[in-house]
Order: structure tokens, then C-alpha cells, then sequence
């Protein structure tokens, strides 16, 4: 018997153009010298389906173990129903059972997997159907890794709940997505054809996860129309055969603005009726829909407390109504107060979470879980871990975690962030002075809780890349390891990910994991240290400089940086008293600026500029320092990526560089605006003459120009010299040009342009070497990176373009011309003449 090759012609592209398509599951042809004997490999392969119906996850695993073996080793194994000696038999322990002998399953929990391999006989029993795919895949990802060796373990979940949050809007378009348009929706509705949504079933089965909220936590009420609750239908028949379960955000309103009713309030039995009956159309389409993940009263969306009521009765309302179907609730923590008065000194908008729930602790229903961000305010570069984990011991709790790189450089910077993840997973909270780490609490098993788990927000589009950038999918491809084993180290998970993703080559291997490793250490450099937050522009788009955007609004993000002190007072005897929030051990050392960690310093403490760290440095000069200390790491990712040449697949190889390169341009963007920032409101000059001081630059508004005018920048850090120019005429088609006579000592050096590329236009640039071409390119990042920056001159749309190693002397005539496209008047900023080996 031989079986159909994929069940939705999901394996099409297996051997195509390396486009990402499928991720770390590209089963690549393992290299002749890590096979091993043949004669050690299994022959067949027995699927125990417990049902008839070929779309259930033991069946998906029989084929993945078919396609995976036939990629990875080039055999096609037939799928059998009779098993030999040298067979894969793959289902449940108790299909296993009740065909063969007796095995004793106590050791498998909900979702688990026992896995023994013996020479050429493979045993993959799940604890369910699910449990089995699980085990499957571990099998075929150690092939992929050339690992034969003989196993027997058995592997359980560390939590429950393992579920990707996506950010997806009806319209198709996505919050905080930066690889095209949804999988999921378009024009209101459902789409069509849902290929990709079960291509990316499968690389989250591949990884333990069970869940997929497919909606923005600010939800539209016509998720529930009549014809969208059958597309959701659509959407949990595509990706039940991969053990995953949907889930959906709703609209708290949803009564009022859907359904009619004169109200939403909670407590209203019509309000309650309503929630009632849609829940049960629901259900009755999705028997398995997993839940409702809940956003309310927070960043003005409707919620429990328009009437009154508690968040408690808001969760209580959806609980009560899926309960009966075996549903849970998943209640976002993120409630705060986003119109806060940034004069009041003892205002803390990280306070919020524990000033919202602790009085409700024990007052949610069993199946309500309540869904806190790592940190106490939105994924930042660095936070402590939230309170709220230490707060409510008698609720059920999930960490949410961000995948998608929102203020992490929206995937056009590499960041690796387990190791931002791992710190608050392993950070102990020292609940009642006992070991209390959060990825116990959130596994339930701190408090005893029977629920709790992981959210990841995710975001994949439609481009093949999934998140925009190859290499930001080992944060997905780690997020789902460390939900499923959050004791894994994130170093290790990396290098599985680069194996299955790129293949073995040492070099691969080896470069990818350090500049990975570093990345994160590199942005926060760059961005933000000290526990400061990410620099970035909060009010727009969460992606380049502008330090000033956190304070004097009401969205509490504040720095409290004036001329002479930076840092928010966090301590009870003197600011906001969060210290105070955090179980005894720690609050005493929050409290105390002595023994608060460094990298924490400016969370917890308002400080003078001078004030002196561990290391003898001032703070202000910590910040020249890390930033110039990450720019110039960032600068590296480049070279190191450009050894990879030829061993990496062209189209893959070609894509990062050009997203590493820049990163390596916008890194000194964000290094230059922040420090420069600092040192205008500090008044502090750099010890090392560098902030403000850049000798190899050519400012554009010097140089001679003809159809070029300068303007101001605003915020106007983002500014070399706070001014660039644009042409004076803002036509499409019009042109300006700019020159400079150099002034160099013979020699070869590398030119950098800084210019601003602005989303809605594709202004033409082209630079001239007396009068020869050098570099002609196009303003088109919004195409090249696939996401909308800025539409104005600033930290988002500053960047860089380079051209290596120009001869040069002395009189050289240096000029660019721009030419006007859309609202794109061809800005410059600077140009930088560096002698080799040098980056500014
Ligand atoms: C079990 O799954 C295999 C592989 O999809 C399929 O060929 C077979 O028909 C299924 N068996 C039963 C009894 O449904
Ligand atoms: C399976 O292996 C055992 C032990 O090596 C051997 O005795 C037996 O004959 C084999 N059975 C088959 C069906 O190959
Ligand atoms: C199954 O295994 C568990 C743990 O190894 C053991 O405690 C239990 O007695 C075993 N049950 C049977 C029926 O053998
Ligand atoms: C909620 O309570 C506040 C005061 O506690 C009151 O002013 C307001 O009218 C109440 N709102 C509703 C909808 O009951
Ligand atoms: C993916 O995004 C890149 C830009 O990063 C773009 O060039 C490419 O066309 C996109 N591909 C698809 C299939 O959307
Ligand atoms: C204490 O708080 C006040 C604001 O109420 C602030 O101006 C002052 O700098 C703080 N003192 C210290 C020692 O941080
Ligand atoms: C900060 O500077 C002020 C004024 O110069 C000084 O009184 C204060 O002690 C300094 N604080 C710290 C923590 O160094
Ligand atoms: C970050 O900055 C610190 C302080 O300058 C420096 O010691 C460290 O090496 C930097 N790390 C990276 C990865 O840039
Ligand atoms: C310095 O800061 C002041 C006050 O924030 C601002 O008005 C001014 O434009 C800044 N100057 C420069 C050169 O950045
Ligand atoms: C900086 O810009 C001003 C005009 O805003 C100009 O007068 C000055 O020459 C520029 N400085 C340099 C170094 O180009």
C-alpha cells in the first residue's frame, strides 16, 4: 500500500527555491558522511489510526515520517498496517496496546510522547493523537540533525497551554506584522484557499505547540457574523490534523455593536444570553474551538469596567459560557491607565497590572487564565519580570510572549530573543522567600494550578519568509521548543534550528549562533540600556529612534530624563512604589540602588547623569559607550555573514545580507540620535570625542547644491548635524544635486550615504565619482524589507547605503543627484569618506 504524498499538497516546495516556505521542516538531503549504514534503517511504516478518517494527526504523522525520511535520506517507506522488526510504528499507547501488548503508560501526561528507537525499530506512541505527531517529528528533526543514535524517552509538556497569539485583522492587514498580509483574512472575511494556514499548522505541531488565536486581541465584532463563524470553522478543520486548536479574540462590545442589544455590561442577562447562544453556534461548528483570548478595558477598548464591574465578572461572563464545551478564557493582564499625568511623580503605569488583579485573585472562574506580558509594560529590550506573577497565587496564569519583533526592530534587525525570554522564565520570584520561578508558576505547578502555559504573539504573513526575515524565525522555532521545555537552553535550541534550516556545514553553523547570540546584547546596547527601555518612537511606529516620545504623554513609558538625572523612581520611600509590588527579598533589593543589577538600574531608580556604575563609568557615558559598543557589533554581522558566501543558498544568502546590512546603517542611526539626544539634554560631553564629532563626514547641507534645499529633522537627533536635504521642488520627476570637492590623503576608502527612505515614494539616486557612475539605487526599503516605516524625515526612515573600497585622491569630485518621486523628495543627510577600517 502505498499512501497519498500529503494531505493538502502541503509537501509541494519541499525541494524548491529555499524560500523559507517550510521553515526548519525542509528536510534537506543529509550529507553522504553523516548517514549511517543502511541497513540500521527502518523498512515501513505502521500508522495505528484510531479512526477512519485519514485527516487525524496519527495519519499526518505517517506521511510527515514518509515525506521527512524520503527527503532526509532519499527511501521511500511504504505506509503498512502489519509491523516487522525494522518498522516505524507510530499512534497511541493505546492503539499500541490494544494491537500488540500491554504498555504501561503512567508516565505519559496529556499531550506526551514516548520515543524508542532500536536499531531499525522505531516506537512513536503518543499519550493522545497529538502526543504522536509530537513524537514524530522529534524523530525526523534527529534525522534532519543526522542523529541515529538509539533513544527511549518520554517527553511531556511542561504546561497546558501552548498557544501562538496572532495579530491578524479582518481587512487582512496585521498589527505589528512585517511579512505581508494574513493567512488568515481578507476583505472582512475568511480566506479562500487555506494552504498556508495549514503549512504553518504544521511547523507549530512540529514544535508541541496546540493553539492558534487567529485574531487581534482588538477584535472586530464581525468575527462572529454568520458566514465568518463558518470560515473560522474552515480554519480549525485545516489545522485540527496538526493537533491545533483555534482559539479567537473577541470584542467585549460585541452584544451592542453586533448583536443590537443596548448594552455590553457583563451582569446582563440578555448581555449573558446573547454570549450564551453565540458560543453555542460557535461550538456547534468548532466542537474543539480551544477559547476566547480576551482584551478589555485596556488602550481604550470596551470593557468590564465601562459599567462598573470588575475585570473578574468580564472574564467570569466567557467563562461561564464555554465551560460547558470544555473551553477556557485566557483574560490579558494588560489593563492600565493610557492617559496618565506624567507630572505626578508617583504615577506608575508598571503598577498597573497588581493594582487591577490582586483584589480579584481567587474570584475567576476555573477556566480563566490570566495572560500577562513578561514585563510589567510591553516588550521591552529589558524589564523585570512582571510582579503579577507573585500577586495571585489562587489564578490560573500564562506568560505572553513576543515573537514578532515590535520593538525589537520589526525583523530587519536580527535580535534572537530567547535569551531575553529565558532570564524571566529562570528568574526566581521568591513567592513566601521559597523558589518560585515564573516558568513554574506559568506551568501551574508553583501554586498547584491545573492551567497555565504560554502565548506567543507571532504575526506571520503571507511571504514565504513567514515573519519577513529567515533569520527571525528561530525566535518562533525556539518559543515553540521552550513552551513545550522551558528548561532548554536557548543557545541549543539555536543550533537545532540552524542545522534543520541551513544544513551542517560548521562555518553555517557556527557564524549563525554567534551573530545570533550577540544580537540581543548588541540592540539593547544600541537602544537602550540600563533598564531605560527601548528608545524608540512610541507614538509612531515603534521602530527607530526618539527618546523624547516616552515622557510627557499619558502612556507612562516615561524616563523621566532631564538635564541633569534620567531613570524612573521606583522605590517606595521616595517614587512609585513598584519595588514595593514584588515579594519581599526582592523588593528590599529593587529598593536599594546598591544591590538593584545594573542592567535594571534606570527601571528602579531615578539617577544623576554622574552617577557612577560598578564599571568607575558615569551613566551618560555607559550610554556613549554600550552604543557605540552594539553599532559597532552590528557592523560585524555583516562581515561575518559575507564568510557564508557559497555555503549558504543564494536567494537565502542574498536576503539576510541585505537585512544585515541595514541593520549594520540603522544601528549607527539609533546610536548617533540617542547619544546625541543625551548629550544635548545632559550637556555632557563624551570623554572619548566622538558624540558630535564626526570628522569623516561630509554634511549634505555643505555640500554645493543645485535644486537641493536643507531642512530641519525632527525629532532632529535623527539629523547629522540636525539637517539634511531635500530637493526644493516636490514634483515627481524633479531633481536636485549635490557636490563635494574631497579633501583625502590618497588611498581606497569606503563611501557611506545616510539618506532617509520614506514609505509611498521611490526616489531615484545616483552617485557620481567625477562624473563616473559609482552606485545608482532606488529609496524602495518599503519593498525590500516588505513593511511601512515613516512617511516623514526621522529615526524610522534614516538609513544607509554603502559602496566598498573607492580609490580616491585629493580633489576628487564627489555629486549625487536625486530625483523626486511620490511624497519621496530624495532626502540626504551625510555622506562618510572612511579610510579602511573605519565605521562612523
Ligand atoms: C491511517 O492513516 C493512513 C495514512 O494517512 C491511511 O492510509 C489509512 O487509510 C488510515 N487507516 C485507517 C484505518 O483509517
Ligand atoms: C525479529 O528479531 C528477532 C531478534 O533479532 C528475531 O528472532 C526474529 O526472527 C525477527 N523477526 C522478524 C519477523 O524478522
Ligand atoms: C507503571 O509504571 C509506574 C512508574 O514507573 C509504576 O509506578 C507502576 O507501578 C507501573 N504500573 C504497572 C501496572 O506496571
Ligand atoms: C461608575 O462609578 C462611578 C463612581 O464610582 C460613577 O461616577 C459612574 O457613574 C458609574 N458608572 C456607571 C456606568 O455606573
Ligand atoms: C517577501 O518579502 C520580500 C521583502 O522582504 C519581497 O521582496 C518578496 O516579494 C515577498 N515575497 C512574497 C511571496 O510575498
Ligand atoms: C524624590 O522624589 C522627588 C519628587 O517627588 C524627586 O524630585 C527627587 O529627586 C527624589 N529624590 C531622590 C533622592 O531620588
Ligand atoms: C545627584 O546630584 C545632586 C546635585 O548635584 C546631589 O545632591 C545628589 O547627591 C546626587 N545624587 C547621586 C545619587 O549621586
Ligand atoms: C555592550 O556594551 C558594553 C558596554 O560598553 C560592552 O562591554 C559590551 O561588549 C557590548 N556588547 C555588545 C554585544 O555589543
Ligand atoms: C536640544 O534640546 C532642546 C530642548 O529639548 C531642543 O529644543 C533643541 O532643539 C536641541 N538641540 C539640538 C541641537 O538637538
Ligand atoms: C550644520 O548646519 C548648519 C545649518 O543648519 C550649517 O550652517 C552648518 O554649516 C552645518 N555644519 C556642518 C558641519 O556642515
Amino acid at each position: 500500500m502505498r499512501a497519498h504524498w500529503g494531505i493538502l499538497g502541503i509537501f509541494v516546495g519541499l525541494v524548491a527555491a529555499e524560500d523559507g516556505l517550510n521553515g526548519w521542516l525542509r528536510y534537506a538531503p543529509l550529507p553522504e558522511n553523516l548517514r549511517p549504514s543502511t541497513t540500521k534503517l527502518p523498512s515501513l511504516i505502521v500508522a495505528l489510526n484510531t479512526t477512519e478518517t485519514s485527516n487525524t494527526p496519527v495519519s499526518v504523522a505517517a506521511k510527515e515520517l514518509q515525506a521527512g525520511i524520503q527527503g532526509i535520506l532519499g527511501t521511500q517507506l511504504e505506509i503498512a498496517t502489519e509491523a516487522t522488526n525494522t518498522s516505524i510504528v507510530v499512534g497511541t499507547i493505546a492503539a499500541y496496546s490494544d494491537k500488540y501488548r500491554e504498555l504501561n503508560a503512567s508516565l505519559l501526561e496529556k499531550d506526551g510522547y514516548w520515543l524508542v528507537k532500536k536499531g531499525a525499530k522505531v516506537r512513536i506512541l503518543g499519550q493522545n493523537e497529538r502526543g504522536a505527531l509530537y513524537g514524530a517529528f522529534e524523530y525526523l528533526s534527529r534525522l534532519a540533525r543526522g542523529d541515529f543514535s538509539d533513544v527511549d524517552i518520554v517527553s511531556n509538556p511542561d504546561a497546558p497551554i501552548r498557544w501562538t497569539n496572532e495579530w491578524d485583522n479582518l481587512d487582512g492587514s496585521i498589527e505589528r506584522g512585517y511579512a505581508g498580509p494574513s493567512i488568515f483574512f481578507r476583505n472582512g472575511g475568511i480566506v479562500k484557499d487555506l494552504t498556508r494556514v495549514a503549512q504553518y499548522a504544521r511547523l507549530l505541531a512540529s514544535l508541541g505547540l496546540n493553539g492558534i488565536v487567529v485574531n487581534n486581541v482588538n477584535a472586530k465584532p464581525e468575527m462572529l457574523t454568520e458566514i465568518n463563524i463558518d470560515g473560522l470553522g474552515r480554519i480549525a478543520d485545516t489545522i485540527r490534523p496538526y493537533g491545533l486548536q483555534l482559539g479567537i479574540s473577541l470584542n467585549f462590545a460585541s452584544p451592542q455593536l453586533l448583536g443590537g442589544l443596548s448594552t455590553f455590561d457583563p451582569l446582563d442577562s440578555q448581555v449573558v444570553a446573547w454570549w450564551t447562544e453565540k458560543t453555542n453556534k460557535l461550538y456547534k461548528r468548532v466542537p474543539d474551538l480551544a477559547g476566547y483570548l480576551i482584551k478589555a478595558s485596556s488602550e481604550g477598548q470596551p470593557g468590564p469596567l465601562t459599567y462598573n464591574r470588575t475585570l473578574a465578572d468580564g472574564a467570569n461572563l466567557f467563562a461561564k459560557a464555554v465551560e460547558p464545551h470544555g473551553g477556557i478564557v485566557m483574560f490579558r493582564a494588560f489593563v492600565y491607565n493610557h492617559h496618565a499625568d506624567w507630572n505626578d511623580w508617583k504615577f506608575d503605569r508598571a503598577n498597573a497590572a497588581v493594582e487591577f488583579f490582586k483584589h480579584l485573585d481567587g474570584q475567576f472562574h476555573d477556566n480563566v487564565v490570566v495572560q500577562i506580558k513578561y514585563g510589567p509594560i510591553d516588550f521591552q529590550v529589558r524589564e523585570p519580570a512582571s510582579p503579577l506573577f507573585a500577586n495571585i497565587p489562587n489564578t490560573n496564569m500564562a506568560i505572553e510572549l513576543q515573537i514578532t519583533q515590535e520593538y525589537l526592530g520589526h525583523q530587519d534587525h536580527l535580535v534572537y530573543i530567547p535569551p531575553l525570554w529565558k532570564e524571566i522564565l529562570d528568574f526566581d520570584m521568591r513567592v513566601d522567600s521559597k523558589p518560585s520561578l515564573v516558568r513554574d508558576i506559568v506551568a501551574g505547578r508553583r501554586y498547584k494550578k491545573k492551567l497555565g502555559g504560554y502565548a506567543g504573539v507571532v504575526n506571520v504573513g503571507t511571504n514565504t519568509t513567514w515573519m519577513g526575515s529567515h533569520l527571525a524565525l528561530s525566535n518562533l522555532y525556539a518559543y515553540g521548543r521552550l513552551a513545550w521545555n522551558p528548561t532548554q537552553d536557548s543557545k541549543a535550541l539555536l543550533e537545532d534550528w540552524t542545522k534543520l534550516t541551513f544544513g551542517h556545514d560548521r562555518s553555517v553553523l557556527d557564524t549563525i549562533t554567534k551573530i545570533s547570540m550577540e544580537s540581543w546584547p548588541a540592540y539593547e546596547n544600541y537602544t537602550g540600556n540600563l533598564g531605560i527601555q527601548t528608545l524608540t518612537d512610541i507614538l509612531y511606529t515603534h521602530f527607530g529612534p526618539n527618546p523624547a516620545s516616552q515622557d510627557g504623554n499619558g502612556w507612562g513609558q516615561w524616563t523621566r530624563a532631564d538635564g541633569e538625572t534620567i531613570g524612573m523612581d521606583r522605590t517606595v520611600k521616595n517614587g512609585t512604589g513598584n519595588a514595593g509590588q514584588y515579594p519581599p527579598e526582592l523588593a528590599a533589593k529593587y529598593e536599594n540602588i546598591e544591590t538593584t543589577p545594573e542592567e535594571l538600574l534606570l527601571w528602579f531608580h531615578h539617577v544623576n547623569y554622574t552617577t557612577r556604575l560598578s564599571t568607575g563609568k558615569t551613566v551618560i557615558q555607559h550610554f556613549y559607550d554600550a552604543h557605540y559598543a552594539g553599532a559597532a557589533t552590528a557592523q560585524t554581522f555583516v562581515t561575518e555573514w559575507e564568510s557564508l558566501r557559497g555555503k549558504i543558498d543564494t536567494e537565502r544568502f542574498e536576503h539576510m545580507l541585505f537585512r544585515l546590512k541595514f541593520q549594520a546603517g540603522h544601528s549607527l542611526v539609533w546610536r548617533d540620535a540617542v547619544n546625541g539626544f543625551y548629550r544635548n539634554l545632559s550637556g555632557i560631553p563624551d570623554e572619548l570625542g566622538r558624540v558630535w564629532n564626526h570628522k569623516y563626514r561630509i554634511e549634505a547641507e555643505s555640500m554645493q547644491l543645485t535644486g537641493y534645499v536643507p531642512v530641519k529633522v525632527t525629532p532632529s537627533e535623527t539629523g547629522s548635524n540636525f539637517t539634511a536635504i531635500v530637493v526644493a521642488d516636490p514634483t515627481t520627476g524633479a531633481r536636485g544635486e549635490a557636490v563635494a570637492t574631497l579633501d583625502v590623503s590618497p588611498g581606497t576608502y569606503d563611501i557611506a550615504i545616510n539618506y532617509y527612505d520614506v514609505t509611498d515614494g521611490r526616489a531615484h539616486y545616483g552617485a557620481f565619482l567625477n562624473d563616473e557612475p559609482l552606485l545608482e539605487w532606488i529609496g524602495d526599503l518599503e519593498d525590500k524589507l516588505g513593511h511601512a516605516f515613516s512617511t516623514k524625515l526621522d529615526g524610522h526612515s534614516a538609513t544607509r547605503i554603502g559602496i566598498e573600497g573607492v580609490e580616491l585622491r585629493k580633489g576628487d569630485v564627489l555629486k549625487i543627484i536625486g530625483v523626486v518621486d511620490g511624497i519621496e523628495r530624495a532626502p540626504l543627510d551625510y555622506v562618510s569618506i572612511l579610510p579602511a577600517g573605519i565605521v562612523d
